[in-house]
């Protein structure tokens, strides 16, 4: 029972990081690019509030993954020893894809995204917006590729 909890956990958060960045940054964005610009403010514009919580929401589901895998891990620990011989290859390569993403998250989350953070109180830092909003853009592609194949590992692993 514990397991599948646990797996639970663990599927629905790659759901949520996959499925925000898919819809963000392949449907939402490139439609709302269309747009005729709008006589607003950054903060208030829809590509600001995209990855204001997008950046947030995949480090958070990163979070949730990584614990919820390690506690998988010590749960099965004695089960864990009569794996059959490449489980752990297949392991390592799941977690540098795991590491790839986790660190481009934190640039995403805690540099990027800070940089236009809190626009009233810093309005000077309004005129990088358009170039940090395409920064954060570009960097979600590499995120979202490692996070797929993370996803497509763990789904091969449960099955080796
Ligand atoms: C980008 C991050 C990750 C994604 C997208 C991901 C995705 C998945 C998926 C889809 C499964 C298959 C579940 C099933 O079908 O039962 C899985 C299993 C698993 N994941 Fe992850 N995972 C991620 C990160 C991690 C991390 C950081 C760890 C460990 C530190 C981890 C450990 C495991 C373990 C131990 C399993 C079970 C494998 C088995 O049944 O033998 N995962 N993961």
């Amino acid at each position: 029972m514990t397991n599948n909890i646990i797996i639970f956990i663990h599927l629905i958060a790659a759901a949520i990081a996959i499925g925000s960045m898919v819809f963000s940054i392949i449907l939402l964005l490139p439609s709302t690019d269309k747009v005729p610009a709008q006589q607003e403010l950054e903060e208030f514009s829809i590509p600001y509030k995209t990855v204001e919580l997008l950046a947030p929401t995949v480090f958070t589901c990163l979070l949730i993954l990584i614990g919820t895998g390690i506690y998988y891990l010590l749960e099965n620990y004695t089960g864990q020893m009569a794996l059959k011989p490449g489980y752990y290859n297949l392991f390592g390569l799941k977690l540098i894809c795991v590491v790839v993403a986790f660190f481009l998250s934190i640039y995403q989350t805690f540099n990027l995204r800070a940089r236009i953070a809190n626009l009233d109180l810093s309005p000077e830092n309004r005129k990088i917006v358009p170039k940090t909003i395409q920064q954060i853009k570009k960097t979600t592609t590499p995120v979202l590729v490692t996070f797929s194949l993370a996803l497509f590992f763990g789904i091969w692993l449960a099955r080796f």
